[in-house]
Order: structure tokens, then C-alpha cells, then sequence
């Protein structure tokens, strides 16, 4: 019997101020049903400066105030997930940026079950490893590394 081993990748998520009311119970509920563990949580109002740097890449776009308008005007779920693949793993949960797209090309995803539009897509997840490693640093600091080297899962 040969055993594989899967190497444990850490993700940023977010649930965004539109999916907290309504949908956020639920959201969890599935994070924990697909596998994941939630390493760190906090629930928190974006500041104006936080969730500018947060999208920093954005910057140029057309629709960046927007976003950032919306991102602050309540509370958002930010939560450090663990699971082999957990970066493209959770993408696939989400879904397409867009709820339109998502409900043709992923019925089952979180976007098309709950998103409204593409501004309110109510998630996000890092879009790569190295993405996912600086959101985490900016977001969680340096709890995330104590609380994991006591969890001793080494990652
Ligand atoms: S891009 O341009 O391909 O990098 O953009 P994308 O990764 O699809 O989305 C970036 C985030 O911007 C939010 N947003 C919009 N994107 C595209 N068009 C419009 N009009 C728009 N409005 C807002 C979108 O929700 C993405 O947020 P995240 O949190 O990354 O999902």
C-alpha cells in the first residue's frame, strides 16, 4: 500500500459585507463540510487604508473606488484556510468573479448560489500561493505564525 503525500497549502478568504448577513452561517457551514480548517478568524470593518492596500493591484481599475466603498460598509469575514490545494480548492468553491458567469458555468458554487453582481460576488480568495502568503501576512500578522507553530501542523 503506497501512502501519498499531500502537502498542507494555507488561503486567504474573505466573505464580503454582502454574503454577512444572510449567508455567512451558511458559508462556513461549508467551508468546514469541504475539508478545510479554519486557522485564524476575525471578523472586522475594513478601514478605508486597509482594504485599499488589501487591493492594491486593483489600483488602476476603473472600478477600484467602487470596491473599495463597498468592502468597507460593514463587516467582512476574513479567515486563513488550511487544505492540501487549498488556493485553487476554494477558487473552485467560489466560482467565477462573476454571478452570471457562475450560474452557467458552476451552478453549485458559492457566486452563483449567493452573488448579486460582479462587485457584489460575496467571497474572495487569493488568486495564487504568493498572493495568498502576503494577504495572510497583512491581514493575520504574525498571530498566524504563533497560533500555528503551537497547532504543531509544521506549515
Ligand atoms: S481582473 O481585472 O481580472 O484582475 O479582475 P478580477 O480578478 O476578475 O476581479 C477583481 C476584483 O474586482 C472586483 N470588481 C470588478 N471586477 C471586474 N469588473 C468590475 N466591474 C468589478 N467591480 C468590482 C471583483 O469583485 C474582484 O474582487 P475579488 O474580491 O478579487 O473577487
Amino acid at each position: 500500500e503506497i501512502d501519498f503525500f499531500f502537502p498542507k497549502q494555507r488561503t486567504l478568504a474573505v466573505i464580503k459585507p454582502d454574503a454577512m448577513e444572510e449567508h455567512k452561517e451558511k458559508i462556513l457551514e461549508e467551508i468546514h463540510a469541504s475539508g478545510f480548517s479554519v486557522t485564524q478568524l476575525k471578523e472586522t470593518v475594513l478601514s478605508r487604508e486597509v482594504a485599499e492596500e488589501f487591493y492594491k493591484e486593483h489600483r488602476e481599475k476603473p472600478f477600484f473606488g467602487q470596491l473599495v466603498e463597498f468592502m468597507c460598509r460593514g463587516p467582512c469575514m476574513m479567515l486563513l484556510l488550511t487544505k492540501e490545494n487549498a488556493v485553487e480548492e476554494w477558487r473552485a468553491m467560489m466560482g467565477p468573479t462573476d454571478p452570471d458567469q457562475a450560474k452557467e458555468t458552476s451552478p453549485n458554487s458559492l457566486r452563483a448560489r449567493f452573488a448579486c453582481d460582479i462587485l457584489h460576488n460575496s467571497v474572495h480568495g487569493a488568486s495564487n500561493e504568493q498572493h495568498a502568503a502576503e494577504k495572510i501576512r497583512f491581514i493575520f500578522g504574525e498571530i498566524c505564525t504563533e497560533a500555528e507553530a503551537n497547532s504543531g501542523d509544521g506549515q
